[in-house]
């Protein structure tokens, strides 16, 4: 890769103007794998006036011309996924098999879902029969800042650049500062790609910085933010006097209702998605909530699970759980493991320290808490570990309030061989994405939450829509 300390403006790789050098960091063993530049205004300004004159180009292209374009990237993209894995893994500890599968698959994936549903979207479409010459026009929104976590990181960016590559706006990157070695591989892969200079450009920064510039900045049309819940509120307001469109996806604290008719690998299923990614994902079944007559049975098991569940280092072939993204995260989580032991969960397995024979690198015990209850902080606040509470209801009713009682509504989980039960239970349920029996969303199913888990849906048509504006004409023809 190019030198890592340069931005990526108007299709070039430039030197920072007023920015800071930071070391990106590989958590596996706290070493120094790469420099690269906090951005400062003056170049979060650069990259805004290279989208804001690539615009107007861009904008007027015909969808098939930007489909074909999108064409182009899926093809080094899929050429280069192997530095793509590297790069993942390296960044930001996910195990190599697991960079490999699903890290840059699900940025394949999207890429794949958006060039389909872009060739299948009508982008100029009458208003109906009943009112002729009527039509309807979907035109890109305008210059878009899109800023990104850590934790899926090319999942998280393709769900951004490729809706609105192919909606035909200009952007601005900022990816996560802890992991923009991936953001900055697809930049080198858009480049050779051949997209007009300035449609896409990316600016590293810190949230405080160049992410704070591009979401108060009266050039940038809208922002799409993936990340913590405290920085999509602060997002929200700094957006708000230039009335921008903010798409938002925050937090989440999913619960996972096991009914005791469910098929038997759900326990077991369960504490293996929550741990998965080390329990960095916004959309991790968290809270396992279990009938009570299998209760105890179910507990057992997590332990079980969660002690055979093996940690070290990413660069190890195999289907252990990596180390967290950062020593900031490390903390955090010990943190909360001590809350569940002060405020008196029953703790099943793991705890705090670090494994053993793992003194270095940010690695964390796979830890189990029973009997929790929802005033403890450890069932209210994301904890983004590998840490799962388990808690037992005795009817529906009380599973469905007990999952609602949260200020989060992401994803939710339920396990149940009845159909009809299963039906009643996902209407209630107040999250943007219901998934039972192990079965995951399709390609292009809208991904987003309710509640303080977001704004807005990525993905499909839905992820598409978000960087669409909607023009009505009349006596159009
Ligand atoms: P964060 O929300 O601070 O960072 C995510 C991205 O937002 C980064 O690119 C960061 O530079 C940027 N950012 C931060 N503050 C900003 C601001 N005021 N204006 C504009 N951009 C800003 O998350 P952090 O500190 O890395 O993780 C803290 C917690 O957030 C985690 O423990 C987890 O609970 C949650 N989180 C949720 C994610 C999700 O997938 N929904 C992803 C990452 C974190
Ligand atoms: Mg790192």
């Amino acid at each position: 890769m190019q030198d890592a300390t340069k931005h990526y403006i108007n299709g070039q790789w430039v030197a920072s103007i007023d920015g800071r050098e930071m070391a990106v960091e590989d958590p596996s063993t706290e070493e120094k794998i790469a420099t690269i530049t906090l951005g400062g205004d003056a170049d979060a300004d650069a990259a805004v006036n290279a989208a804001k004159a690539a615009f107007p180009g861009w904008a007027e292209t015909k969808p098939d011309a930007r489909i074909a374009a999108l064409e182009r990237l899926m093809d080094i993209y899929k050429e280069r996924a192997g530095e793509m894995a590297q790069a993942i893994s390296t960044e930001m500890g996910a195990p190599i098999a697991l960079a490999q599968t699903a890290q840059v698959g699900a940025g394949a994936g999207h890429l794949k879902h958006t060039i389909r549903t872009a060739k299948g979207f009508a982008f100029e479409r009458p208003l109906g029969d009943h009112a002729p010459g009527d039509m309807i026009l979907y035109e890109p929104v305008g210059v878009c800042a899109l800023i990104t976590p850590w934790n899926w990181p090319m999942n998280q960016v393709m769900l951004k650049v490729a809706p609105a590559l192919a909606a035909g706006c200009t952007m601005v990157l900022k990816p996560a500062e802890q992991a923009p070695l991936s953001a900055m591989l697809l930049a080198e892969m858009i480049d050779a790609a051949g997209f007009p200079p300035g449609v896409f450009n990316l600016v590293n920064g810190d949230g405080a910085g160049v992410g704070a510039h591009l979401t108060s900045h009266g050039q940038v049309d809208m922002v799409s933010f993936t990340g913590s819940t405290r920085a999509g509120v602060a997002i929200s307001k700094s957006a708000a006097d230039t009335v921008k469109r903010v798409s938002l996806e925050l937090g989440g604290k999913g619960a996972n209702i096991i009914f005791a008719d469910a098929d038997e690998k759900s326990v077991t299923r369960g504490v293996r998605h929550c741990f998965n990614n080390t329990g960095q994902s916004c959309n991790a079944p968290t809270r396992m909530l279990v009938e009570r007559s299998i209760y105890e049975q179910a507990v057992e098991t997590a332990r079980t699970v969660a002690e055979n569940t093996e940690v070290g280092p990413a660069d190890v072939e195999g289907r252990q759980i990596g180390p967290v993204v950062s020593e900031v995260q490390f903390n955090r989580i010990q943190y909360y493991i001590k809350q569940g032991i002060d405020e008196r969960a029953r703790l099943v397995a793991g705890g705090m320290g670090k494994p053993d024979g793992l003194s270095i690198g940010y690695f964390v015990r796979p830890t189990v808490f029973a009997d929790v209850t929802p005033d403890m902080t450890i069932w209210r606040e994301e904890v983004f570990g590998p840490v799962l509470t388990l808690t037992p209801f005795d009817t529906e009713e009380e599973a469905i309030a007990l999952a609602n009682d949260t200020p989060y509504g992401l994803t939710n989980y339920v396990q149940t061989a009845d159909k009809a039960r299963a039906q009643r239970v996902a209407r209630q349920l107040r999250s943007g994405m219901v998934e039972m029996n192990g079965k995951f969303g399709g390609a292009g199913t809208p991904f987003g939450g309710m509640k303080q888990s977001g704004t807005g849906r990525e993905g499909g048509v839905w992820g598409l829509e978000e960087f669409l504006e909607v023009k009505a004409v009349s006596d159009w023809g």
